[in-house]
């Protein structure tokens, strides 16, 4: 039996009539999606989403932000963050990756803010997402990563992007990590959370809860070298069920640290 494609429906590409249409029917190829125009009355009556370049940029779209806008891999330090490189490893994630540590894995890369917060510190950083929705905003915001200014001065590569279930992906790695990182979906405390950001609401509406994250923590316990650490809402309990060796308190979540 063929399992249903998870964005039947609900996902399609969008072209608007502007530039080289070469790119987004390639798009639309690759995740099996159907390719759109804005010239198509009725476009916007077939899928709640849209992918679609806008400034220079791979956008995902709703209905709200068709006219202008969308949701895209942020690739700006976020605020508050020293905008040097290496910026300085301190807050509750520097504290959970570890002093010690120098290779990380985010084996679940989703929107990139954490990969990118862990780039941005310094760290040799690999990135695991299995959504091809996902890989393709991420490979558009490491495009522009690597074009940046800042990364060109520096002489720097952007993290490497493998696109696969994290569970494969790390039984196959040629060399243990000094840390995994894992932020998995959680299911929310109540039905809506003011305070999720759209961008990850959106990620919940079209990919679903990570209903495997427990074998996805025993499979990164048995592939990284000295850490696993998980990114929980702070209602959550720890994943796979084992107290964790250590927890570091951010606003409204934990990251939880298990040693090999
Ligand atoms: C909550 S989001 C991560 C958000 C991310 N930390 C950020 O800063 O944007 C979870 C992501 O992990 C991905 N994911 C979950 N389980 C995975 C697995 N077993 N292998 C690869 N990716 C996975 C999902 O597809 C989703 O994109």
């Amino acid at each position: 039996m063929t399992t249903p494609h998870p964005y039947t429906g609900k996902l399609a590409v969008l072209y608007e009539n502007h530039g080289d249409p070469l790119p987004f029917a390639q798009l639309a190829e690759q995740l099996a999606v159907p390719l759109r125009t804005t010239e198509a009355a009725d476009f916007s009556q077939h899928e709640a989403f849209f992918l679609s370049w806008r400034d220079g940029c791979l956008k995902l779209l709703d209905h709200e932000l068709l006219k202008k806008g969308g949701m895209t891999v942020d690739i700006e330090p976020r605020q508050g963050e020293q905008r040097s490189w290496p910026a300085p490893k301190d807050g509750a994630l520097a504290k959970a990756l570890g002093r010690k540590t120098k290779t990380v894995v985010d084996a679940t890369t989703g929107w990139g803010q954490d990969s990118l917060h862990i780039f941005r510190m310094g760290y040799e950083l690999l990135c695991i997402e299995r959504s091809p929705l996902m890989a393709a905003l991420l490979a558009d915001g490491l495009q522009r990563l690597a074009q940046a200014d800042w990364m060109q001065r520096l002489q720097l590569q952007p993290p490497r992007l493998l696109v696969g279930n994290a569970i494969d992906v790390l039984a196959a790695l040629p060399e243990l990590p000094d840390c995994i990182y894992l932020d998995p979906m959680f299911p929310p405390k109540r039905k809506k959370s003011a305070l999720a950001k759209k961008s990850m609401m959106v990620l919940r509406d079209l990919l679903g809860d990570d209903e495997d994250k427990d074998a996805l923590f025993a499979a990164a316990m048995q592939a990284t070298g000295k850490r696993v650490v998980v990114k929980c809402p702070d209602y959550a309990e720890p994943l796979g069920g084992v107290k964790p060796n250590d927890s570091f308190h951010g606003k409204l979540l934990r990251y939880d640290v298990f040693l090999k």
